[in-house]
């Protein structure tokens, strides 16, 4: 990568960047940080409405910290993978018991709070703090794998050598890393799309390993796997009778409609293993945190 990479990317990103709220320079590291755990597996679309209510309810972690593992569960609504919400309620907590009520600037102490791994452990540190990280989300990995190692799409999983090469590509200076960083997983999520790229919307085009070499067709890929019927619809559809119910109720009245008794219990046990719902002393089952 050269500098006039790095100087193409951020002059697109400057003129095509969407307006999202955690971009904007006045941005709490809290809201970047929520925004990152809602990114996670939601589209920016959801995102947005989800992440506007949720700071104007809780703008600080010490306001989520004084709530219940419930109403977090409850204000999470249906953006999915609702484990983390309780984690975001668990790190909001932690904040306030030992880092002052403040998101700490360290990547390895963003890397110790519930639901944050490596990838929003580097996004907070280099989004909101300006840091010097290899920022490695899908968008960005699909990016390098064309522009630098002429592939169409990366490996599954994110492997060491394909760390090393983001960190070596890194400009210097902490506050243009992390602009090169969200330039990347913009060109990504707007031109450089998994199925159909933008090629010539690109900046970088011209200089494309992948384009240079003829767009090859990579190995296919694994189609997404159905919701419809799965386990994880199963373990929503029990959390949506919970929210309904706002108090107690017995196993047998969560409504999981449709489903094979048998997918209803297993998915109860991963809901009660992850913290999800509570099981109560007398038997019935509820959001965690409610009170009884
Ligand atoms: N901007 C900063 N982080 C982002 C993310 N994870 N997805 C989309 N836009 C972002």
């Amino acid at each position: 990568m050269t500098a006039q990479d790095e100087a193409l990317i951020t002059a697109w990103y400057d003129s095509n960047a969407r307006d999202l709220p955690w971009r904007h320079p006045d941005a709490s590291a809290w809201s970047v940080l929520v925004s990152e755990i809602m990114l996670q597996q939601t589209p920016v679309a959801r995102v947005l409405p989800a992440h506007a209510a949720w700071l104007a309810r809780w703008p600080g972690p010490a306001d989520l910290a004084a709530a219940t593992a419930a109403d977090a569960l409850r204000q999470w609504d249906r953006l999915g993978y609702p484990r983390r919400a309780i984690a975001l309620h668990a790190t909001a907590r932690l904040l306030v018991d030992q880092h002052g009520g403040e998101v700490p600037a360290s990547a390895a102490a963003l890397r110790a709070l519930p639901g944050v791994g490596a990838y929003t452990a580097a996004a907070v540190a280099s989004f909101a703090f300006g840091q010097r990280h290899a920022v490695l989300d899908t968008n960005v990995r699909r990016v390098l794998a064309r522009l630098v190692t002429g592939q169409q799409h990366p490996a599954r999983a994110t492997s060491a050598a394909e760390i090393r090469l983001a960190e070596s590509l890194l400009p210097a200076d902490g506050r243009r890393a992390a602009r090169w960083s969200v330039a990347l997983m913009e060109l990504g999520a707007l031109v450089c799309t998994a199925t159909r790229p933008s090629c010539p919307a690109c900046p970088v085009a011209a200089r494309c390993r992948w384009r240079r070499g003829g767009s090859p067709a990579g190995p296919a890929r694994r189609p997404a796997s159905r919701y419809e019927g799965s386990d994880r619809q199963c373990r929503g559809s029990i959390l949506a009778a919970l929210r309904r119910a706002g108090g107690r109720v017995p196993g047998t009245e969560l409504d999981a409609a449709g489903q094979q008794d048998a997918q209803r219990a297993r998915a109860l046990a991963a809901l009660l293993a992850d913290g999800l719902v509570t099981r109560r002393p007398d038997g019935l089952f509820s959001l965690p945190g409610d009170p009884g």
